[in-house]
């Protein structure tokens, strides 16, 4: 039986009881997605733009719905002024994340002005908060669409109304079909890597988040549609992929006969796939065959981004985390034990309500235990909705500030060190494109997802190479590329 609530008017009936529902097996039903035969190339000549934020979730997202406007004749402008139809992909993890989406918005009304044609969308977990429908009514009438996340596929009709309505067009499905719909046209933002998303929604409901109201139960794509896209991928010449998912070590649990261990085997058979990554994965549910899995492929990266979000024991129960600090501490151990040169990185949250300093201190002595190659660090941030948001004891933004930046140095300290190590070693990187500021340096990254810069032909992009590590800074390692050159 599952009690957990489904959409954000549901939650103040459930919030004072937290728990985690248990999975329905799904019917594994998917539905090959039709572009509207009628739209196709119906906007030749206009342009869109689309602007991403929070998770990668939502990075593809765009790419669908990028692929979907393709379809109906949009190409990409390179500004927003030059835009007739314009996207905000909104995340609602925390306030910051969508108070920058109010400004952008805010923004556009002299641009809507003098180009009353203009459409203006908003989708992503911002759409799912009925609170946020009610401001677009009554305060950003100038946004023309607003579409939910379970919604995505039906942009094009979507436009189309919206040309023609006086009004916003509101399309937000509280929960998902129960079909997955697949075969979404796609315009990828990189053509080295891809994201595969493996699983949508999240069960897990941790007090603080508001990503299981916004995002829906865990659904799991099937393994036959997963190993298919990457096969196209790889035919496609992708050489890596990232499979997605809010916590991809419970895939398959609402399926028959599959597992996340045996997903990663059939993508790491997959020929041409050099590399495999994914994101995120819980500590709750880590199970050993997953281990083994990850220690057995030869595809797949040995860096996991376990997030632990707080080192006291209180602090994770009150966030409902399903673990404790020492069983984390046991899960890191056997990790380790198994795949030695695995590169661990982190999410924390500092300001918790109710973290006292001592608690506080427990997270800074977790780092300092486990001393992860990274982490991102957090504030606390109230989330309407959600259980923590009632708990009375709000700790002050004059302490979680200053929390956030003790704990940003510890973490630094131990980021630093990680990357010190890599000074005068080899490593085999694989090459994404020119680097962000100086197109004569090439941007690179290794097994363990660091940033390596060096000179280079263009011709290695794509592909992998071997470089020596020369220099380490916090964030990028500076290499030259070796004599051997470019792999495959
Ligand atoms: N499913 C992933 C995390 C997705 S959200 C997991 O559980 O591992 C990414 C990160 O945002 C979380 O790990 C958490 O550290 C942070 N986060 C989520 N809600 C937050 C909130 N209300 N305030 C601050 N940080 C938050
Ligand atoms: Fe949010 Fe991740 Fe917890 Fe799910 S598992 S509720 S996405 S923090
Ligand atoms: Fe943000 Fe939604 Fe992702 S809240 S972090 S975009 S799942």
């Amino acid at each position: 039986m599952s009690t957990s609530p489904e959409s954000i008017d549901d939650l103040n009936l459930h919030a004072a009881e937290v728990h985690r529902p248990t999975i329905a097996e799904r019917t594994e039903q998917s539905l090959q997605y039709n572009f509207p035969t009628h739209l196709k190339g119906s906007m030749k000549g206009k342009h869109y733009f689309i602007r991403t934020y929070g998770c990668q979730m939502n990075e593809a997202d765009s790419e669908m719905m990028a692929g979907m406007l393709g379809e109906m004749g949009y190409a990409p402008a390179e500004e927003v002024e030059q835009a007739d139809f314009i996207l905000f992909n909104t995340c609602a993890v925390r306030e910051n994340a969508e108070s920058k989406v109010w400004g952008e918005i805010g923004r556009l009304k002299p641009l809507k002005v003098r180009n009353p044609e203009m459409i203006v969308a908003l989708s992503g977990c911002m759409a799912q908060e009925e609170p946020v429908r009610q401001l677009v009514a009554k305060t950003y009438p100038h946004v023309d669409i607003v579409l939910g996340t379970h919604n995505i596929h039906q942009l094009p009709e979507l436009i189309q109304t919206a040309r023609d309505a006086q009004e916003t067009v509101f399309e937000v499905w509280e929960r998902a079909g129960d079909a997955i719909v697949e075969n979404i046209p796609r315009v990828r933002a990189d053509g080295v890597k891809a994201w595969v998303n493996i699983q949508y929604g999240c069960n897990k409901f941790c007090t603080y988040c508001i990503v299981p109201y916004t995002r829906g139960r865990e659904r799991s794509r099937t393994l036959d549609e997963v190993v298919k896209e990457v096969e196209g991928l790889a035919a496609e010449g992708y050489k890596e992929i990232t499979l997605l998912g809010q916590n991809v070590n419970d895939y398959g649990l609402d399926l028959r006969n599959c597992d996340f261990a045996d997903l990663l085997t059939a993508v790491n058979n997959v020929p041409g796939i050099e590399r495999v990554r994914f994101i995120t994965s819980n500590p709750w549910n880590f199970s050993d065959r997953i281990i083994e899995a990850i220690a057995s492929g030869d595809k797949i990266c040995k860096h996991i981004h376990l997030p632990v979000q707080s080192g006291s024991n209180e602090m994770l129960r009150r966030m409902n985390r399903g673990y404790t600090r020492e069983f984390y501490l046991e899960l890191v151990e056997k990790i380790k034990r198994r795949i030695p040169d695995i590169t661990l990185t982190t999410d924390l949250i500092v300001g918790f309500p109710g973290e006292t300093e001592e608690m506080f201190q427990d997270t800074l002595d977790l780092v300092r235990t486990v001393q992860y190659d990274s982490a991102y660090t957090f504030i606390y941030s109230p989330r309407k909705g959600t259980p923590a948001m009632k708990y009375t004891d709000q700790v002050s933004d004059e302490v979680k500030k200053e929390r956030l930046s003790r704990l940003m140095q510890v973490s630094e300290q131990f980021t630093l060190k990680a990357m010190q190590c890599y000074t005068g070693t080899i490593q085999t990187v694989l090459v994404e494109g020119e680097s962000k500021t100086k197109s004569e340096v090439l941007q690179a990254r290794t097994d363990s997802n660091k940033v390596v810069h060096f000179s280079g032909p263009k011709s290695s992009i794509g592909k992998l190479a071997q470089v020596k590590i020369l220099q380490a800074g916090t964030w990028t390692l500076k290499a030259e590329l070796c004599p051997t050159e470019v792999l495959s």
